[in-house]
């Protein structure tokens, strides 16, 4: 690719970026990063291309969550466990209620880094640098904690590894294994009629596994283990930079060489620090430093599209980063909130329709819908949130697109950051467990009830579930 390199972005202006003051001690931890082993293998990165080129198609869903920003701390059994026991209970109901295959990617093993809208912060009077990750300096409201910190990129590599492994062992482990999906553990906080509903569907799926036993069709594969990819916002360019190798592309063919008949096994750039990467919407500039970097990775890629968007401009950028329109390489992410959806996304819809691309749409129904209490706490409502995905839906049908899948932030943990759902959380409820570093997440509890009402606007059996609620 002509004058690409993994290293080409540093000559383009960039947002969000961190001036470290041991310039030799980042050296250090990017020649450390470059010499250790990829997180992800190329094979992974090309299946999950190929399924989200299903997506793209409307053959398949994508389910994405995590939390807003991951912190390394999180890197223990019982989170990592939540989390995937939440997106896999997620993705049975969503799989029944789109009646589609789901390809689920977590936030995790490496979502660290954060935009913020302010460098600088002040604390009980002190200004200091505001907290942008675990990757880059301390969440401790102290100037020297909050002074990036280059020993934590090496730090994000083994504490993404670790998670990583973790997640891989339980998989294969047979955390996810279909034949006793109760096992998923309901957490104790679902509410009798969630987990009447999830109930109802697990017996669905245990009588579709007995009847294929019957009639004599092995079930034993393919149905114990499922596969969770990985993602994060790549805004550490330095840190993406070192982990992104030139390696072998198992799905192109080798090329004769002009010269003699020896074939060159053909290669290309992978970001290796996890499967999927996104560019936020704060960094999609076209002449920016991240755009120029993603548009030389193999991997599928996420942008994040909000208001500030315009139809030409969203062109122009996947002409750049995706000029062979190869389908579903790029995921478009909006999140424009649920007042604003109807106003801009039949207008990207549109104009993407002309341009020829094919891309994932995906609804992050988070971002647009922050707003804080009159105290001051950041927080989102779940009417919003499902406000907004119902309009995604609404409206790619009515283009005749597809809604390829959600972009949420959530935890398996029983926390309190956004109001409503079934649980009644209310804002003066808000304090007692608000855990987040970043942005409110959904809970377990409202989490797994918006993927059930999803499924509903795709099986338009919202009343009948209603109904036997009731009864
Ligand atoms: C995020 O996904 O946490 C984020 C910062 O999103 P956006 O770039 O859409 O603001
Ligand atoms: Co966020």
């Amino acid at each position: 690719m002509d004058d690409w390199s993994p290293s080409s972005w540093a000559s383009k202006p960039i947002k969000q970026d961190v001036v470290y003051e041991d310039a030799q001690g980042v050296q250090a931890a990017l020649g450390k990063l470059q010499k250790l082993p990829p997180l992800v293998t190329t094979q992974e990165v090309n299946n999950l291309k190929k399924s989200l080129k299903n997506v793209a198609l409307g053959k398949a869903f994508v389910l994405q969550g995590g939390d807003c920003a991951e912190l390394f701390d999180y890197c223990n059994q019982d989170m990592i466990e939540a989390k995937v026991k939440l997106l896999l209970q997620m993705s049975l109901v969503l799989i029944w209620g789109a009646n589609k295959p789901v390809i689920r990617i977590a936030r995790i093993a490496g979502q660290f880094a954060k935009p913020r809208s302010s460098p600088m912060e002040v604390i009980d009077g002190v200004e200091m640098p505001s907290f942008r990750g675990d990757n880059i300096n301390g969440f401790d409201a102290t100037p020297e904690s909050r002074k990036p910190d280059p020993s934590r990129l090496v730090s994000a590599y083994f504490h993404s590894a670790a998670t990583l492994n973790y997640l891989r062992a339980s998989l294969s482990s047979g955390l996810a294994d279909l034949h006793s999906p109760l096992d998923w553990g309901l957490g104790h906080v679902i509410t009798p009629s969630i987990r009447e509903q999830y109930t109802r569907i697990v017996s669905r799926v245990k009588d579709a596994l007995r009847f294929m036993q019957t009639v004599g069709i092995d079930t034993d594969r393919g149905v114990e283990t499922v596969e969770i990819y990985t993602s994060h916002e790549g805004l550490l360019l330095e840190y993406e930079q070192s982990l992104t190798r030139l390696l072998r592309n198992p799905d192109l063919q080798p090329q004769p060489s002009s010269a003699s008949t020896s074939t060159a096994p053909p290669k290309s750039y992978y970001a290796t620090s996890s499967h999927f990467l996104w560019i936020g919407d704060r960094t999609r500039q076209l002449n920016g430093a991240h755009v120029e970097f993603f548009r030389g990775i193999a991997n599928p890629i996420g942008i994040k599209i909000g208001p500030s968007m315009t139809p030409e401009e969203l062109i122009q950028l996947l002409n750049i980063v995706n000029p062979t329109h190869e389908i579903g390489k790029v995921t478009l992410i909006s999140r424009y909130g649920a007042s604003k959806i109807a106003q801009y996304l039949p207008g990207h819809i549109a104009a993407v329709q002309s341009s020829g691309h094919v891309p994932v749409w995906q609804c992050d129904p988070m971002h647009g819908n922050t707003q804080s209490t009159p105290s001051g706490v950041k927080t989102r409502h779940f009417s919003d949130i499902l406000s907004e995905l119902k309009q995604a839906l609404e409206i790619h049908r009515a283009a005749g697109s597809f809604l390829g899948g959600m972009h949420l932030e959530l935890t398996g943990e029983a926390v309190t950051e956004c109001v409503g759902g079934a649980g009644g959380l209310t804002e003066e409820g808000l304090s007692e467990r608000y855990t987040t570093f970043c942005d409110p997440r959904l809970n377990e509890k409202q989490a797994l009830e918006l993927a059930f009402l999803v499924a509903g606007f795709y099986r338009e059996i919202d009343e009948q579930l209603m109904d036997s609620d009731s009864n």
